[in-house]
């Protein structure tokens, strides 16, 4: 693992946009695997005034989300695909019918597990942007996931819904379930830049770098990939033991 450990948010979203921003560059058909949450916000921020500034364009980019909320629709303004579309797809010049995610609204969900598996067959991803939980989930492979894991539904742990609680009305508002890529679905990647920041993630992040490697962190996975940077801010870095 290639680690870079910046002074703050800012620098950490310029560092990992520029790892996405030259895979997007060097091949304008680049299939990008996307995250959500508030750790890429700033890099999705970085890549947008990029194509407002230099005019590099998504026309022929296509992208595969790890996860999705079961039981929200893409309207919901908590569904990730609202996520996306409000922090990058919406402002960069992206074709939405080049864009995927699990339907959180899907009638069968083993069928939609199956579907996003084949999509992802014949997609695969030219660098997967990562953040991390605070449990050490990626995607929303909790604790104990296999690290041969597929696309799956999700019972999403107490912590993780707590975390999670705070971009909803209530915490009895928060999915109890989610579609999330499974570990090797994201270990397929060609590339893979994980972000993470704030104190908060400093535990999950010794254990991803430090750690024994074990389904009970899913995030030490990611040491069995030849490609793999780790962005970093001091305050999420705080725990490392080596320099
Ligand atoms: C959710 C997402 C993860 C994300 C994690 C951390 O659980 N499914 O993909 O990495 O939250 O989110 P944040 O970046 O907001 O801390």
């Amino acid at each position: 693992m290639k680690v870079i450990i910046t002074e703050d948010y800012l620098s950490m979203s310029r560092e990992a946009a520029k790892i996405v921003l030259a895979v997007v560059k060097k091949n304008p058909r680049a299939v990008l695997g996307l995250a959500t949450g508030d750790s890429p916000i700033g890099m999705y921020e970085e890549m947008i005034r990029d194509h407002e500034q230099n005019g590099t364009s998504y026309e022929f980019i296509s992208s595969v989300n790890l996860d999705e909320y079961v039981g929200l629709p893409a309207s919901h303004v908590q569904s990730y695909a609202y996520f996306m579309r409000k922090h990058l797809f919406d402002r960069v010049n992206i074709d939405l019918n080049n864009t995927a995610l699990p339907d959180g609204v899907a009638k069968d969900k083993q069928a939609e597990c199956d579907r996003y598996n084949a999509l992802l067959a014949t997609k695969r991803q030219s660098v997967q942007v990562l953040g991390i939980g605070s449990n050490g989930h990626i995607g929303f492979n909790e604790p104990g996931t296999p690290f041969d894991s597929v696309t799956h539904v999700v019972d999403l742990t107490p912590n993780t819904i707590k975390d999670n609680s705070r971009l909803f009305a209530s915490v009895d508002e928060v999915p109890t379930q989610a579609y999330s890529m499974g570990i090797s679905n994201i270990l397929n990647a060609e590339k893979i830049v994980i972000v993470a920041s704030g104190e908060k993630k400093a535990w999950a992040v010794r254990q991803m770098i430090e750690g024994e490697i074990s389904p009970a962190v899913p995030a030490t996975a990611l040491r069995g990939h030849k490609d793999v940077t780790v962005v970093i801010d001091a305050a999420a870095a705080s725990l490392l033991r080596r320099e």
